[in-house]
């Protein structure tokens, strides 16, 4: 067992965590949290492994947040395996991990929500009714809770980042929000927790969703800007893999309005996508 696994403190208490961090900034020390659901991989590890060389103190939330997920989707069969998680938290240095059960993050029906409402509806958020809204309230929660002076988000959930950033922004949270790279596969599929639904064969054919960025990018690497080119040329190499396309967008890199007609500034793919029955999300820059 190495230095850290064995120094891994899990608090399930959002008063006890509170208090911790209010007792180690009171000793100076540097506080960075990274949010997660859990079910870690090496995504998760990345922003882990960055916090722990950024701050003196990295907290890891594991929490499966239930005002995130709509009524039909996977919340009850999100995996859950928290002393794994908290051993892999161990290792890449994190000294706590925080657990709440839902009743302490929410011992009251949650009535005050923060909103977005210019990007919210838009992309993921119009299939996911609420899910930004309640993505953007437990963050807020876990600032508060946790009290860190940087917070770790990964680019994969692009919509996602840059909403955070917005909220801490707007609403002058004192945490620096800093963004990392997607981890991917081997076949350039996102790592996600959810690809533990997939089957092989469905894993396989996700590696589609990347193969249809590299054509997009190289289509306009070589001057073509035409947005619905591009979409359908990531569109068609993901159906050809019998992925199920959600919505393919092109978006401003620096304000996420949909790009309407030619890509002249910085842009963003934005895909979602199904396989089987599992919902994929990824992007890329052009
Ligand atoms: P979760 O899906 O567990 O992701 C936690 C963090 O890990 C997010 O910032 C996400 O963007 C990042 N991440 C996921 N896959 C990644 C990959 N392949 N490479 C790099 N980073 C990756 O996103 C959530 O949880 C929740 O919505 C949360 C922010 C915790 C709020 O509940």
């Amino acid at each position: 067992m190495r230095k850290n696994e064995e120094k891994i403190k899990i608090i399930r208490s959002s008063l006890a965590l509170q208090k911790n961090s209010k007792k180690m900034l009171a000793q100076g020390k540097s506080i960075g949290l990274v949010p997660t659901m859990g079910a870690l991989h090496k995504g998760h590890v990345s922003l882990i492994k960055k916090s722990v060389k950024d701050n003196d103190i990295t907290i890891v939330s594991i929490f499966v947040n239930p005002v995130q997920f709509g009524a039909n989707e996977d919340f009850a069969k999100y995996p859950r395996r928290l002393l794994a998680d908290a051993k892999l938290c161990g290792e890449a240095g994190a000294s706590i991990v925080f657990a709440p059960q839902p009743n302490d993050m929410y011992p009251f029906p949650l009535q005050t929500f923060v909103h977005n409402p210019a990007l919210e509806s838009l992309y993921c958020g119009a299939y996911r009714p609420g899910h930004f809204a309640g993505v953007l309230s437990v963050v807020a929660k876990l600032f508060n809770i946790a009290a860190p002076s940087k917070a770790y988000f990964g680019e994969k959930d692009f919509q996602q980042l840059h909403l955070i950033r917005k909220m801490a922004c707007d609403l002058n949270f004192p945490v620096k929000i800093i963004g990392a790279k997607t981890i991917r596969e081997k076949n350039g599929l996102a790592m996600s927790s959810r690809n533990e639904y997939l089957s092989l064969e469905e894993r396989v054919a996700a590696g589609s969703i990347y193969a249809g960025f590299l054509a997009a990018k190289k289509l306009h690497g070589q001057g073509v800007v035409s947005v619905a080119k591009l979409k359908s040329v990531v569109k068609e190499i993901i159906e050809r893999a019998s992925g199920k396309v959600q919505y393919v967008e092109i978006v401003n890199k620096n304000d996420l309005m949909p790009v309407r007609a030619k890509v002249l500034k910085k842009a963003v793919v934005l895909v979602a996508c199904h396989f089987g029955k599992t919902r994929l999300i990824d992007h890329v820059e052009l």
